[in-house]
């Protein structure tokens, strides 16, 4: 492998899942470019969140989104879950307030074993995360499990690095949709937010007639 690919390929491991020094790193870039944080800003919008939601937000990396989530659920509870000992270190301290005043929880683990909750989530939020996730239509599937009746999930995504377009953008939302589809998601719809590259995010509805919780044993929340 040539050393250019050799770079790009470790740089982004870094992102899919932030480790040490350069880990940190990483969680400072997703934290402070204006482009993450509008990207985070718009996809939280098309949640709809009310005060007292249930919101659960997979790969929340430094914890911009959860931020601003527990800001819109001011009575409610955000979850996030993200196998990052790093970003959780990041994200916690970003939301010390909330997570002091019992509004958030921040747990360190995959989607791909989902712990129990004790309750449906209304929304659910993944932002550039899902293209982490090895064969995502069975998460999407466990994530709907956890969603109640009628609740909305957003997974956004935004192209980064070399060959990041628009074109890849849209293909990259449409087969997002197709796998929310897949995992039995109902109304799934893209939205685009015009940023240079574009961000997309797929939305889709819980519309079965209700979660089965619990399936792990319980960690509260
Ligand atoms: C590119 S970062 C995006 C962070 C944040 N959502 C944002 O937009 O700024 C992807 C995050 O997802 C997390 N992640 C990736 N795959 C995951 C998985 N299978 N389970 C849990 N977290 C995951 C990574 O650790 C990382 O923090």
């Amino acid at each position: 492998m040539q050393l250019k690919q050799k770079l790009i390929k470790r740089v982004r491991a870094q992102f899919g899942r932030p480790i040490g020094l350069p880990g940190g790193m990483a969680g400072w870039v997703m934290a402070h470019r204006s482009s993450n944080r509008r990207r985070n800003a718009w996809a939280v919008s098309l949640l709809d969140v009310q005060r007292d939601d249930r919101v659960l937000e997979i790969g929340f990396g430094p914890g911009v989104a959860i931020r601003e989530l527990a800001r819109l659920a001011a009575d409610g509870y955000v979850c996030g879950l993200d196998h990052s000992e790093v970003m959780l270190r990041q994200a916690r301290k970003r939301n010390a307030e909330g997570l002091r005043r019992g509004r958030v929880e921040l747990r360190l683990g995959c989607v791909e074993r989902l712990p129990a909750f004790e309750a449906p989530f209304d929304k659910i939020l993944a932002v550039n995360a899902l293209q982490f996730w090895y064969q995502p239509v069975e998460p999407l599937r466990e994530l709907r499990r956890v969603l109640r009746s009628g609740g909305r999930i957003a997974v956004a995504f935004q192209p980064r690095g070399p060959g990041a377009t628009d074109e890849v953008a849209t293909r990259r939302g449409r087969e997002i949709a197709a796998a929310l589809a897949d995992a039995g998601f109902a109304g799934v719809r893209l939205e685009t937010l015009k940023l240079t590259p574009s961000v997309v995010c797929a939305l889709g509805i819980n519309a079965s007639s209700g979660a089965d919780l619990p399936r792990r044993a319980s960690q509260g929340g």
